[in-house]
């Protein structure tokens, strides 16, 4: 299956991208916010992750771990707990749990937490953490030893353990940052579209209607608009002509889209795919046109093909397509492609025979 990909409003085009910079983020990688109606979690009311109701989940999650233990350790531990719990609603819970990157599986249900405070919350409190996290590695640590569970709880970056984050100046910044928002060097990321099969592009038609046209590597070209929502029907679909296998990773399918500069008067519209017939794979480019009477849609039945070109390999096949500013429809077919770059007695890359 080809894999899901998200489109954010800002450049992120690929399901790849690792988060690795350090900026305030939430466990569901939106950033953090203001609800001033958190009672429980209060430390984070004027900018974090969470609103009351989950403020209020937290408060009866604590009563009933609590619950469970007698009168002296409830008095030793509530506050432990509290901070345990509301490290969700920290600016930065996305990163106190390990989340920082994406492509990761070990999550973690637990937080963060420095060796100091570790070490206190153990002595004090470890009988509750069969109630904190469903880790069977940390809770087999607990019971070797503090300091295997101290280290085996803590995240890959230390300069987001609890608490010492909340007195890193440098963090504290940024969060102050964030939270003014709309200051020049302000840039924040916000998901756009999700549930995209591996869009490859993301185009507008200089028609001054603001569309957002998506291409998605199977050969579907859907719109969207500027406030998110999109139409259900796809502005193009030649998912028949495209060649494209569910391999993880095939660099074949519809790679391309151009709107022709006049596009407002003429219509036309250029992709780029990949195609096979009798078991040679092609690149072709083609011209079509939208509706007269409707711009929403693609015709595929007015295809002009302008140029097709045999690939001697399923990779490296280029896809990108633009118009210049002279009209020119600039064109990218890779370099042949194949494991070692096979093509030509320099190898496929700028070897100058082909330009003879
Ligand atoms: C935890 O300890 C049990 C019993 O010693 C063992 O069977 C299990 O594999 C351990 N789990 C992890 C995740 O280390
Ligand atoms: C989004 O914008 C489009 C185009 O302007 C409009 O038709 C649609 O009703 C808007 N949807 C919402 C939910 O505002
Ligand atoms: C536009 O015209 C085509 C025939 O060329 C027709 O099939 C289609 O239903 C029309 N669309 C609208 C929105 O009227």
């Amino acid at each position: 299956m080809i894999s899901k990909s998200l489109v954010f409003k800002i450049l992120l085009l690929s399901g790849s991208l690792s988060f690795t910079w350090s900026h305030p983020q939430c466990t569901d990688f939106y950033p953090p916010f203001e609800d001033v109606n958190l009672q429980y979690c209060s430390q984070y009311q004027e900018f974090g992750c969470c609103v009351a109701e989950r403020d209020a989940e937290l408060q009866d999650l604590a009563s009933s771990i609590l619950s469970n233990f007698p009168e002296k350790v409830r008095g030793d531990c509530d506050n432990f707990v509290r901070d345990i719990l509301c490290q969700e609603c920290s600016p930065y819970a996305a990163h106190v749990f390990n989340m920082e990157d994406r492509s990761r599986a070990d999550w973690s249900d637990f937080p963060g937490l420095c060796t100091e405070y570790c070490r206190n919350f153990h002595q004090t409190c470890d009988q509750l953490l069969p109630y904190l996290t469903r880790s069977q590695a940390l809770l087999n640590a607990s019971t070797e030893s503090i300091d295997a569970f101290c280290d085996a709880q803590m995240i890959d970056d230390v300069d987001y353990c609890f608490p010492d984050i909340l007195y890193d100046m440098d963090l504290n910044d940024q969060v102050r940052e964030s939270q003014i928002g709309s200051s020049d060097d302000c840039l924040c990321l916000e998901e756009f579209a999700n549930n995209l099969r591996n869009p490859l592009a993301l185009t507008f038609a200089s028609d001054s209607t603001h569309r957002i046209y998506v291409v998605e590597q199977t050969g579907v070209v859907t719109i969207f608009f500027r406030n998110g929502s999109y139409l259900h029907d796809p502005f193009l679909d030649i998912q028949d002509l495209v060649y494209v296998s569910s391999r993880t990773g095939d660099e074949r399918g519809l790679l391309g889209l151009a709107f022709h500069p006049n596009y407002a008067e003429n219509r036309k519209l250029y992709v780029h795919y990949t195609t096979s017939y009798e078991g040679t794979l092609y690149v072709r480019i083609s011209e079509l046109e939208s509706f007269p009477n409707d711009t929403n849609r693609a015709d595929a039945r007015t295809e002009r093909v302008l140029i097709q070109v045999e690939q001697p390999a399923g990779n490296h096949n280029g896809g990108s397509l633009f118009f210049d500013l002279e009209g020119y429809l600039l064109i990218s077919l890779g370099d042949g492609g194949r494991a070692g770059d096979p093509f030509g007695e320099f190898g496929n890359g700028l070897n100058l025979k082909f330009f003879a």
